[in-house]
């Protein structure tokens, strides 16, 4: 049977969704969690883009133990030379050198001419190959650029030593037939005396991404390039464990395997939606709240005479556990990391007495302490870098009629505390007005949420914030989770407020 190869792309492509900034704590957590579900190679990011990112590149090369690990260039030395430098460590280091190859892109966004675009492919692959054995080109925006050109750009890496070539749907404008038939004519149109592997790389904006990657497989692909939760820029990516679900579901159609663990899908998924602040979708396909439950009369009653009458998929599959034991007051030390590593939480020593000491705060307060509640904890705690500042205390004065009135006292890294105070027409307004006299940069506050973490009277809250950083444009989410709603709307927004602050700060060193 042919092996399909999953390229995660979660923390480069999913981290251009807008409001997405993992730390480079987080990226570690994840790029291990990939591993542990079966991914061949983790794309860990674009090392040129910025210092943030060249550190994660380089913190997940040095963490990760069995994956390739990737890292994205574009046609230029600068970029091939330091995607090198953050990948000295990798154990098996792989470059992702790409190039437009449209017309609309060539003209308008390159200014090139297809003479110079098809030598900057021959110089820099060339010059990749050099420093790497494993080189990827992709010709981006090749599903419209034109078939002959495209040919001819893919011929050219190959010549000049890529042996990875992946087919990007940049903006999710192809369908199936077309997809499929793309990679047909190349794979059966490339000469070369080495194995090609040829990969899929799509777009969900016209909400095909998944169908084209398996249309790619059908028609010889062997990698599929995608992210957790199909997060990624504007529609997002192809979602991977949609892929590696219909594979093995389909296996009859497919006949194809893979290194993927599904059993760890459920958990590999929901540490990446916390870390993203982006909820799954209850009707999301595999991993959605509502893929499992049965509404209608007739369904309920033909699932429970056999499952298969309704259920393609089961819970179990995915490692979705309905009943799984909830952890308590009396739980343990031990049953707290048996736990933690369960939901693909990595802890140092350190970590672990904070996130313990946390787990018997809310025990104390909670019954059941059940696995939603350990990830939302463990967001707070992975969340907040050295240098964020952090809320200790929060006042209102309320009035059934008029204005509301907040005080907020807030510690700087350095230690020292901070206390304003502000009106507002809500509680929540003169909250975000008083932190908002704590911090010199300008925001605006894009969307705002309520959720409840768990089911039962004792939930705890979970709010989640999009602000807009006026100086640079881009967006941050953020969440704050606590049993009070108020409290988890502070720390919500102050959580948005350190991610602008940092993106300032960063953007001043470079
Ligand atoms: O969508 C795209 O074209 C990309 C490339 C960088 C591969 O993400
Ligand atoms: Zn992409």
């Amino acid at each position: 049977m042919r092996k399909i190869q999953f390229f995660d792309t979660t923390l480069r492509d999913g981290e251009q969704t807008p409001g997405v900034n993992f730390n480079t704590k987080e990226k570690v957590q994840i790029a291990l969690q990939l591993e542990k579900w079966g991914i061949d190679v983790i794309e860990a990011g674009f090392p040129i883009s910025s210092n943030g990112d060249f550190e994660a590149v380089r913190e997940i090369a040095r963490h990760v133990k069995h994956m390739t690990v990737a890292g994205l260039a574009r046609c230029q030395k600068k970029d091939i030379d330091r995607a090198y430098e953050a990948l000295q460590d990798a154990i098996d280091p792989q470059i992702h050198v790409f190039l437009a190859t449209s017309p609309v892109h060539m003209e308008y966004k390159l200014k090139m001419t297809t003479k110079e675009v098809i030598a900057s492919i021959k110089e820099h692959v060339t010059y990749a190959r050099t420093l790497f054995e494993k080189v990827q080109f992709s010709p981006e925006d090749a599903t419209r650029t034109e078939r002959e050109f495209l040919l001819l750009a893919v011929q050219t890496a190959v010549d000049a030593g890529a042996t990875i070539i992946n087919i990007p749907d940049t903006v999710g404008y192809s369908n199936p037939t077309e997809y499929g038939e793309i990679f047909k004519y190349l794979i059966e149109n490339v000469q070369s005396e080495k194995e090609i592997t040829f990969s899929s790389h799509c777009h969900d904006d016209l909400g095909m991404a998944t169908a084209n990657a398996l249309a790619a497989i059908e028609n010889g692909a062997n990698r599929v390039e995608g992210t957790l939760n199909g997060i990624g820029e504007r529609a997002g990516n192809t979602a991977l464990e949609e892929v590696a679900v219909a594979l093995y579901i389909r296996k009859d159609f497919y006949q194809a395997e893979d290194n993927i663990q599904l059993a760890e899908t459920k958990t590999t998924s929901d540490i990446i939606s916390r870390f993203a602040g982006i909820p799954v979708p209850k009707n999301k396909a595999v991993i959605g709240g509502n893929a499992f439950a049965h509404e209608s009369g007739i369904h309920q009653d033909g699932v429970l005479k056999n499952p298969t009458t309704y259920e393609i998929i089961t819970p179990e599959l995915v490692g979705v556990k309905h009943n799984a034991l909830p952890l308590g007051k009396l739980s343990g030390r031990h049953a707290f990391i048996n736990k933690m590593e369960e939901l693909g939480f990595t802890l140092e020593q350190e970590e672990l007495r904070e996130a313990f000491a946390k787990f018997k705060d809310l025990a104390d307060k909670k019954k059941e302490v059940t696995d939603s509640d350990l990830r939302a904890l463990m967001v707070g705690q992975q969340t907040s870098e050295s240098d964020a500042y952090s809320l200790t205390g929060l006042e209102l004065n309320y009035h059934s009629d008029g204005e509301q009135e907040a005080t907020v006292v807030v510690v700087m890294p350095n230690g020292k505390a901070i206390e304003a105070s502000a009106k507002g027409s809500g509680s929540v307004q003169a909250i975000y007005n008083a932190i908002d006299e704590i911090f010199s940069h300008e925001i605006a506050l894009n969307s705002y949420s309520i959720e409840a973490v768990t089911s039962g009277i004792d939930a705890q809250a979970e709010v989640h914030v999009t602000v807009i950083n006026s100086e640079t444009g881009s967006f941050h989410n953020a969440v704050g989770i606590d049993f009070d709603v108020l409290q988890a709307s502070a720390i919500a927004y102050l959580q948005a407020n350190n991610a602008v602050q940092q993106e300032n700060a960063q953007e001043e060193v470079e």
